[in-house]
């Protein structure tokens, strides 16, 4: 057998965990009806890291939105490991997108009165998880995102790209099936947003973890598995 199947190979192995289906959003301003998605149909692969390009406006956020579950579309379906999640109910597609969903957002909404350990467990203590528990599992995934030395600080004494990294282990604490990303490294430095993409890279391979990133980078574009441009509405191939 080949040691190590090639990237295209890989892909084409994996279990599709997120399918979108004719997926439509528009939103209503008074009389204006405004239609950002028109069309949409998409499979994310386990494992895989699926870039999604596009001007801005075009409504990369939207369906990003809308493929977490954080909004509803007008029309079509998404599935989660085969399930239509928009025909749950709103308690069951909260559960959803609190255990299957991971976000991290440009700006990464870490709670400042809070250190390091206690934002990246603290999704879990709201999940019942038992405080000592919690801490454990927080601490191994800061240890995870380089940050074993920072575990007690608070966000505003660490640096943006510090912070960045915590919120990925706030995102990964649940073992999210798919982490969600609006520019990641929208707001970080060359040295920082290289780490950053670096680590989302790492944590694809090591831990088979599925990333969808909206991105205007070309350096996180470039570590993607599979590059698509959202325009008209849609999303068409693209290529680096
Ligand atoms: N809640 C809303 N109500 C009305 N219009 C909205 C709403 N959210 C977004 N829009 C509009 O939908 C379009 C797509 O917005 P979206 O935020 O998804 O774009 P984007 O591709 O993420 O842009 P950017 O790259 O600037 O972040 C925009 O024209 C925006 O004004
Ligand atoms: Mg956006």
């Amino acid at each position: 057998m080949n040691k190590l199947s090639t990237d295209k190979e890989r892909l084409e192995q994996a279990q599709i965990l997120l399918r979108a289906q004719d997926v439509d959003k528009s939103y209503l301003s008074g009389p204006t009806r405004l239609d950002v998605l028109t069309g949409i149909n998409l499979e994310v692969h386990r494992g895989e890291i699926l870039v999604i390009v596009g001007a801005s406006g075009v409504g990369k956020s939207t369906l990003l939105h809308i493929l977490g579950a954080l909004d509803h579309p007008t029309r079509g379906t998404v599935e989660l490991n085969a399930t239509d999640i928009f025909s749950l109910s709103d308690k069951k597609l909260a559960r959803v997108r609190n255990r299957a969903m991971g976000f991290i957002f440009q700006f990464h909404h870490l709670l400042p009165e809070f250190t390091a350990l206690e934002n990246v467990a603290m999704p879990l203590l709201i999940d019942g998880r038992k405080p000592k528990e919690a801490e454990e599992v927080a601490r191994g995934l800061l240890g995870e995102v380089g940050l074993d030395g920072c575990v007690d600080q608070k966000p505003g004494e660490l640096s943006g790209g510090e912070q960045q990294r915590v919120a990925v282990a706030r995102a990964l604490a649940k073992s999210p099936l798919i982490i969600l990303a609006d520019e990641p490294s929208g707001n970080l430095d060359r040295a920082n947003s290289e780490m950053l993409h670096d680590l989302i890279w790492r944590l694809s391979r090591s831990k088979n973890q599925t990333f969808v990133i909206v991105t205007h980078n070309e350096k996180l574009a470039a570590k993607a598995d599979r590059l698509l441009r959202l325009s008209d509405g849609r999303l068409w191939p693209e290529t680096l």
